[in-house]
C-alpha cells in the first residue's frame, strides 16, 4: 500500500510505527483481553496508559512542575470560549488583551468578546496578515486578565519565533497562547507562558484530544457560567477525568510521545 505524502494541517500524517502499534494492540492491550477503545476509563490499565501519556508530554515539553497538563476535549476552537470563561474573571472588568496576527487569533478575539471586554492590542489585519507588529508598539493595557496570541497562524503562516516577554513591555498578565499547529516542534519558555491550548489532531494525534498546560496559579477563577467539566480547577483536581476522557485519543496521542522521546 503506497501512502500519500500529506501536508494537510490536520487531521495530518501519523508516524507508521504507531499505526501499527495501535492495530496490533487493538483487541488486546497489554494482554488484559481488550482494547483500549473498550476498557473503563476509571480502571488500572487506562489509568497507567493517562498517567504515561502526561508524563511523557512534561518531559518532551519540559514543563516545569507549578504547571497542570490537561487533556481536555472541544477542540481548540471550544477553549477559544473555555480559555475566558476560566481567566477573565482574574480582571475586575474581564479585561482581556489580543495580538490578532492572523485568521485563528482573530477568531479568538471575536469569541472572547462574548465573555468580557476584548481589547486588540496589536493587529496584522491591515498588512494582511503577513507579519506580527514589533512588541514594544503593542498597545497593552497595564493588568489585563491576561494577553492571547496565536503561536503559529496555520492559515496565515505567521510563526513566533520568540514569545514575548510581557513583563518587559509594561504589562502585568499571564500570556495564553493558542499553540494547536506548531506543539511538539520547538521548546516552549514556560517563564513566558501561562497557559498553552491546542488541538491533538496537527501535530500529535486524533482527533478528540484538546491539550491545556496551564500555570497553577491560574485555576479557580472561572466564570459562574464556566460548565464544571471545563473548569480547569475540576480538571486538574479530578486528573483530566471530570468526564469521560476521549480514551482512545489520548491512547494514541501516548503512543506518540513515546515515539517522538
Ligand atoms: C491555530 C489554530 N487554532 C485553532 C484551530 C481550530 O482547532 P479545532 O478544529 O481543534 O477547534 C486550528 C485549526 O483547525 C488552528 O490551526
Amino acid at each position: 500500500m503506497a501512502r500519500p505524502y500529506n501536508f494537510s494541517a490536520g487531521p495530518a500524517t501519523m508516524p507508521e510505527s504507531v499505526l501499527r502499534q495501535a492495530a496490533a494492540e487493538m483487541l488486546d492491550w497489554h494482554g488484559c483481553g481488550m482494547g483500549v477503545m473498550e476498557m473503563s476509563h476509571r480502571g488500572a490499565a487506562f489509568g497507567e496508559i493517562l498517567e504515561q501519556a502526561q508524563a511523557d508530554l512534561r518531559a518532551l515539553l519540559a514543563i516545569p512542575p507549578h504547571f497542570h497538563v490537561l487533556f481536555s476535549q472541544g477542540g481548540a476552537l471550544a477553549h477559544n470560549a473555555i480559555v475566558p470563561l476560566n481567566l477573565a474573571g482574574r480582571h475586575p472588568e474581564r479585561a482581556m488583551d489580543f495580538v490578532v496576527t492572523g485568521g485563528w487569533s482573530q477568531k479568538s478575539a471575536r469569541e472572547a468578546q462574548r465573555y468580557g471586554d476584548v481589547h486588540i492590542a496589536a493587529s496584522s489585519a491591515d498588512e494582511g496578515f503577513v507579519c506580527i507588529p514589533p512588541p514594544q508598539q503593542w498597545r497593552l493595557r497595564e493588568r489585563p486578565a491576561y494577553v492571547h496570541l496565536c503561536s503559529n497562524e496555520t492559515i496565515h503562516g505567521v510563526e513566533f519565533h520568540t514569545l514575548p516577554d510581557l513583563a518587559a513591555l509594561g504589562c502585568d498578565a499571564p500570556l495564553v497562547i493558542d499553540f494547536s499547529s506548531h506543539v511538539l516542534s520547538r521548546p516552549i519558555d514556560w517563564d513566558r507562558v501561562g497557559l498553552a491550548f491546542g488541538g491533538a489532531q496537527k501535530n500529535i494525534g486524533p482527533a478528540g484530544l484538546t491539550l491545556v498546560i496551564v500555570r497553577e496559579d491560574l485555576l479557580g477563577h472561572a466564570l459562574p457560567i464556566c460548565p464544571t467539566v471545563f473548569d480547569y480547577r475540576t480538571l486538574a483536581e479530578q486528573h483530566s477525568m471530570a468526564n469521560t476522557p476521549p480514551t482512545w485519543a489520548i491512547y494514541v496521542a501516548g503512543l506518540v510521545f513515546r515515539w517522538a522521546a
